[in-house]
């Protein structure tokens, strides 16, 4: 088996950085050095006062300790390269914009780029994980790659070990993960390489925990673990929508569904939406994959996942339209969140988004407010969301916050978009003071507390919940 002494993970994103730290943290003896293109990304990770690029709870600490003793960050990429033993590749994977697949498949560019840099720059043996989400058989284009390009002394062995770390708890997920999952060819040089990288895992993470399977189930098993969790989402919030219309009430709906243990308790938590860069993404590489395997039954099942989401944010701007007695032209609605969930400063398909832009083709004012999401990010969200709306005029009907209470002084209503706990804490008597009244709240998370709401004079809706107006 190749003792592993030096890793390289080319991308400092939200799966390397976080990833290759733990591994630092937890591997003392061996050395890793994340890479990226991006100067200001690595800087912000070498910055002396812990500005990090990315929040994510528990991060800071991680890096505090291993940072400089065997945890470094730097764009020299082919020096990373050269020197590693293990090659993890987390570079961004994009759904494509253009071309063949376009809204639907994968954008490989980033991994081919970097695959081919690997087999350019090297003089050694790597063993190369792919790391970053991908459809299957990426693993396969990578080795003809790399066997076509390298030089004859090198071989490369090529592992699939996909991330499950959800953004928020990426930390916890990572100290304590659920699987490990190692894929790798059943060849034997296939399997010392997946025992080398098991051998890194096992210096924190229990070996039952660590399973390895064939190259294809391992890529395989990433995109159907997120298209699972989003089919249970968009299923709850299918019911959310009976719920509104009956009367009933989704939490008690997801409470006794979730009791059965055949079902569990966990995501079915009823949204506007759900959002990040991953279960959209890989949904659709699953669509696309289907139908180029022709197997047109399963590219629908998987795609009406999607649409139940989409139907689900447009569902609920329009509940807020209709309950502003059907108009909010130059009405000024608070959206309180802007993430796509709580504890992290990231956007990518963030249900905010979807409302803000609706809110937009309807001319209403905007006021935002999120303790993480840096103003820039918004400007560019929205100004991407809404491409006929020069970023001028957008800037003058939406207005971007530092605090909850200032975000909801003089609106009509006030939108809960991103499940942070500070909005429970607010002291909603002082909010209600400064609203015009009637002050209305629609709560996208299920996260306040309607009946103290209601109490103090608010119109509260509620997502899944029959209205009590
Ligand atoms: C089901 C529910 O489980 C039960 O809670 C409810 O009260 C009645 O409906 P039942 O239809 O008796 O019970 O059997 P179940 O074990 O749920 O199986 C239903 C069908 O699903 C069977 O044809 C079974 O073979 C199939 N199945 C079940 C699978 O194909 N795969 C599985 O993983 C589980
Ligand atoms: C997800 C997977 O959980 C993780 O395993 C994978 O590696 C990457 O994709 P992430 O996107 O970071 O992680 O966050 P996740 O907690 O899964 O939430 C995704 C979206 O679903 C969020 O918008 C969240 O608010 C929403 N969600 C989640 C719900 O609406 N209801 C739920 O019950 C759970
Ligand atoms: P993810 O959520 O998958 O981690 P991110 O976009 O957060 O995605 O991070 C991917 C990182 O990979 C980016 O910082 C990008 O600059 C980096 N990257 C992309 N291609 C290369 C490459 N060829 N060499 C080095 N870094 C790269």
């Amino acid at each position: 088996m190749p003792a592993v002494n030096k890793i390289c993970c080319i991308g400092a994103g939200y799966v390397g950085g976080p990833t290759c730290a733990v591994i630092a943290l937890k591997c003392p003896h061996i050395q890793v050095t994340i890479v990226d293109i991006n100067q200001t990304r690595i800087d912000a990770w070498n910055s002396e006062d812990y500005k990090l690029p990315i929040y994510e709870p528990g991060l800071e600490g991680v890096v505090r300790e291993a940072r400089g003793r065997n945890l470094f960050f730097s764009t020299d990429v082919d020096k990373g390269i050269q020197e590693a033993d293990l090659i993890f590749v987390s570079v961004n994977t994009p759904t494509k914009k253009s071309g063949v697949g376009a809204g639907f498949a994968a954008d490989l560019n980033y991994v081919e780029l970097a695959t081919r840099r690997i087999a350019a720059v090297s003089h050694s043996s790597k063993i190369v994980v792919e790391k970053s989400t991908v459809p299957c058989r990426t693993a396969e284009s990578m080795r003809t790659i790399l066997e076509a390009n390298s030089p004859a002394e090198c071989r490369f062995d090529i592992l699939s070990n996909p991330e499950f770390l959800a953004e928020g708890t990426a930390i916890n997920d990572l100290f304590a993960p659920d699987r490990v999952l190692v894929g790798s060819l059943e060849t034997p040089e296939g399997k010392a390489a997946c025992d080398a990288l098991t051998e890194i895992y096992a210096n924190w993470v229990p070996r039952e925990r660590i399973l390895t399977v064939g190259l294809w189930s391992s890529e395989l098993s990433k995109l159907a673990a997120n298209a699972m969790l989003a089919q249970r989402i968009s299923s709850i919030n299918a019911l959310s929508a009976i719920c509104e219309a009956t009367g009933a009430c989704i939490d008690e709906v997801a409470y006794a569904v979730g009791k059965d243990s055949r079902v569990g308790p966990s995501f079915l938590r009823a949204s506007v939406g759900f959002g990040g860069s991953c279960f959209q993404k890989d949904i659709l590489n699953l669509v696309y994959l289907s139908e180029c395997l022709h197997l047109p039954e399963v590219a629908n099942y998987w795609r009406q996942v999607v649409l139940m989401n989409e139907y689900q944010k447009t569902r609920f701007s329009k509940k807020v339209v209709d309950t502003l007695f059907n108009t909010i032209t130059g009405k000024n609605i608070a959206v309180l969140g802007f993430a796509f969930k709580a504890d992290t400063g990231d956007t990518r398909e963030s249900a905010a988004i979807s409302l803000v832009r609706d809110f937009q083709a309807e001319n209403a004012n905007v006021n935002i407010y999120d303790p993480q999401v840096v103003h820039e990010q918004i400007w560019s969200d929205l100004s991407e969301a809404c491409p006929t709306i020069p970023l001028t005029t957008l800037q003058k009907r939406v207005k971007i916050f530092s605090s909850a209470l200032e975000a909801c002084k003089n609106a009509e209503a006030v939108v809960i978009a991103t499940e942070w706990r500070e909005f429970r804490d607010i002291d909603w008597n002082v909010v209600y003071l400064n609203m015009k009244k009637p002050a209305f709240v629609f709560d996208g998370r299920i996260l306040l507390d309607a009946d103290k709401l209601r109490n103090i004079g608010f119109k509260v809706t509620v997502i899944g919940r029959g209205e009590k107006l």
